[in-house]
């Protein structure tokens, strides 16, 4: 019978690029997606861009454009991304899209009219000088345990204490640098605890893996607690109906961006959207996540699914995280590898392939360990599967003129029992333990190479009698390596296509059961290059800054101490020579004046800088000095400062204003 499907992988935030934890999650459902049209049956893949929340709207600020841009930028770059390693989405859409306001929207309205929904007025810290309130990661402050300066307001990364940001020690906006205040405001409230007894009975019904269950169990001994789901302006996302100034909580139009993709594509194939998200859906619904997000699809989306009238999910699947050689990605150690690096370096497929032979179905980490992914490239793909192609091709080519044997003949027996092993391979792709199918395909390669080397083609074509043994042998040869690229077509789609075009003839699961006989073949060509070592060995960067001391407790109070920086960190900071064309003092600022930098080619830069304490604006203008010309531009009370400008300062004395000797001119690089 055939399915009718529709998966999603979680919606990666606009603010950042991919790196290689998202594509674990984008792999594994787009291989299972394949899997299920290989199998013949209509499986929708449908994704987006996570649009909207705080992060977005500042690194937009800071970049002095406006979110709809970055937005747009990021987009593009997602999906080239995601196109480039595979990732075949039937769509990647938006969640700033005209559907999912309409539809986030709705949704909100059938939860209020189903009495859902509760206002409450609450304290929040609130940045005087930018006039808005600050999530807790724009907090920053001193660590109250270790006296660790500069940590977020939620968590010390040098202890990992966790705290309010109430706790910090001189907590500052990480907006504009202000001490954060307390204000209240009306805030929203989803009433999760209304669909207590409907998330227990739901949990446990089969829909979500066993250990995923389990961790929920935990939050209900806790008890739900309502769901703040509005923000104050300014926020860019979504605006709730009936409440000026206030916006939905990323989150709560985030979930309904998997409707909004369907909606979209459903309106450009005159399908309907009811066939996936009504109530009598007739399709299934599976969800992809990492386990940090099981608390948002496993709680609250059953719930405001339930609570708006639509249908569930059919199941709920959560993946572990990545680590790179047994630790955390992490940028100080130079792991934190983008989707982008990677391509740069490397064929997609290896990776894919080295993701699903570490894929189980359950909610485990995985490590890619490089030394390891360099040997299972090379040795399965390179060595145990494309290899059969080129020696056997050879043969046929030079031999046969390209044409394969009219029958298996006395070899039909083994062709026929590796072809058996198909239906298990099937069942593992389907429960979604890749690892296992990958095993069991590299058990059918190992049989074939040994078959290879027990019949020694490259003897039989040196005796004229054994040609038409040497035709049969290199004709199982390659209906065996047939066979092994339509198992691997859902990990391997390029492979596949190649591989398609070299043997002439399309992949299909069904045509296995049907060698290739008395055909043409293409000559061999570079099917998949191996990958070299030092390649591999690039995707790890030199780090971009010290190692931080792992965390520990017993040296909690240490203060961090200064450590050397390579060459190549002190190489990033771009130091030129600037004249000061404009220097003026700053309304309401008793240290800044404001600077404008001449830095040759036709450019100037705006900078506030401290020295008003000692220099008289005027006598600043026409005088050179050096600056950081690559700071990421800070947003200020005053207008938007470019870089910074250097100078020395003692403790009571100073600022003393940096200049170079005479003959240097605007634009010139200080290194
Ligand atoms: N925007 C939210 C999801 C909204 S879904 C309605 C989000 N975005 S994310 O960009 O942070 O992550 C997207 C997906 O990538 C998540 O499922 C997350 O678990 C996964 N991964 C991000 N880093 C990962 C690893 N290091 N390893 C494996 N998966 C990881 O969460
Ligand atoms: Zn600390």
């Amino acid at each position: 019978m055939k399915r009718k499907i529709l998966v999603t992988s979680a919606l990666p935030y606009a603010n950042g690029p991919l790196h290689l934890g998202h594509l674990v999650e984008y792999t594994q459902t787009d291989i299972w997606a394949r899997y299920q049209r290989l199998r013949g049956h209509e499986c929708l893949y449908f994704c987006a861009d996570d649009a909207h929340g705080t992060p977005i709207m500042l690194r937009a600020q800071s970049e002095g454009i406006t979110p709809e841009a970055l937005i747009e930028r990021m987009h593009a770059e997602h999906l080239r991304d995601f196109t480039d390693f595979g990732i075949g989405f039937d769509l990647y859409h938006s969640t700033h899209s005209p559907e999912n306001f309409q539809i986030s929207q709705d949704l909100y309205r059938a939860l209020r009219a189903n009495e859902h929904i509760i206002v409450r007025e609450i304290e929040q810290a609130y940045d005087p000088v930018a006039e808005m309130f600050l999530p807790d990661r724009f907090i920053r402050g001193t660590c109250p345990r270790c006296k660790a300066p500069d940590q977020y307001g939620d968590n010390c990364e040098v202890c990992g204490a966790t705290y309010s940001p109430t706790d910090l020690l001189d907590a500052r906006s990480a907006v504009s640098g202000a001490t954060p205040v307390r204000r209240s405001s009306e805030h929203y409230f989803f009433e999760l605890g209304d669909f207590t007894e409907f998330l227990q009975q739901w949990i446990h019904s089969g829909t979500l893996q066993e250990e995923m269950a389990n961790k929920l169990d935990e939050w209900f001994t806790a008890g739900l607690s309502d769901w703040d789901i509005s923000r104050d302006a300014p926020y860019f996302g979504i605006p709730i109906p009936d409440a000026p100034g206030k916006f939905f909580y990323v989150w709560l139009d985030a979930l309904p961006g998997y409707m909004a993709a369907t909606q979209h594509w459903c309106y450009k194939h005159g399908r309907n959207f009811d066939e996936f998200w009504g109530q009598g859906a007739d399709a299934e619904l599976y969800h992809f996540i990492g386990k940090d997000i099981i608390y948002f699809h496993a709680l609250f989306w059953p719930a405001m699914l339930q609570g708006s009238g639509h249908r569930l999910p059919t199941g709920v699947f959560a993946h572990g995280h990545l680590t790179i050689n047994g630790a955390k990605m992490s940028k100080s150690r130079g792991t934190s590898i983008t989707a982008r690096q990677y391509l740069e370096q490397l064929d997609p497929e290896f990776l894919r392939y080295y993701f699903a032979c570490k894929l189980n179905s359950h909610v485990e980490d995985i490590d890619l360990n490089l030394e390891d992914f360099l040997l299972k490239g090379n040795g399965d793909l390179v060595g145990k599967v494309v290899n059969l192609a080129s020696r056997a091709a050879g043969f046929i080519h030079k031999h046969f003129a390209g044409h394969l044997a009219d029958s298996l003949g006395e070899d039909q027996p083994f062709y026929a029992q590796l072809a058996a092993k198909q239906e298990e391979i099937a069942a593992s792709y389907e429960a979604r333990e890749y690892a296992r199918a990958m095993r069991e395909i590299m058990t059918i390669a190992d049989q074939l190479n040994a078959y290879v080397d027990q019949h020694a083609p490259w003897l039989l074509a040196k005796d004229d009698t054994q040609r038409d043994t040497l035709q049969r042998v290199c004709t199982v040869i390659l209906n065996g390596f047939r066979l092994l690229i339509t198992l691997l077509s859902p990990v391997l789609p390029r492979l596949a296509q190649r591989s398609s075009a070299f043997l002439r003839c399309e992949l299909s699961w069904d045509g296995v059961q049907h060698p290739l006989l008395a055909h043409s073949i293409e000559p061999y060509s570079h099917l998949l290059q191996r990958m070299e070592k030092t390649h591999v060995d690039s995707l790890i960067q030199e780090p971009s800054q010290p190692i931080p001391p792992a965390p520990t407790t017993s040296k909690a109070e240490q203060a961090p101490k200064s450590e050397t920086i390579g060459i190549e960190d002190f190489g990033k900071v771009d130091l030129r020579i600037a004249r000061i064309v404009a220097a003026e003092a700053v309304e309401g600022a008793d240290k800044l004046l404001h600077l404008t930098l001449d830095i040759g080619e036709a450019q100037t830069r705006s900078v506030f800088a401290g020295i008003k304490s000692a220099y008289d604006p005027a006598t600043l203008v026409g005088r050179l000095t050096v600056m950081v010309a690559n700071l990421t531009p800070r947003k200020m009370r005053f207008g938007l400062s470019e870089g910074m400008v250097l100078a020395a300062s003692g403790d009571a004395s100073g600022p003393f204003l940096l200049s170079p000797d005479s003959g240097a001119q605007p634009g010139m690089r200080v290194k």
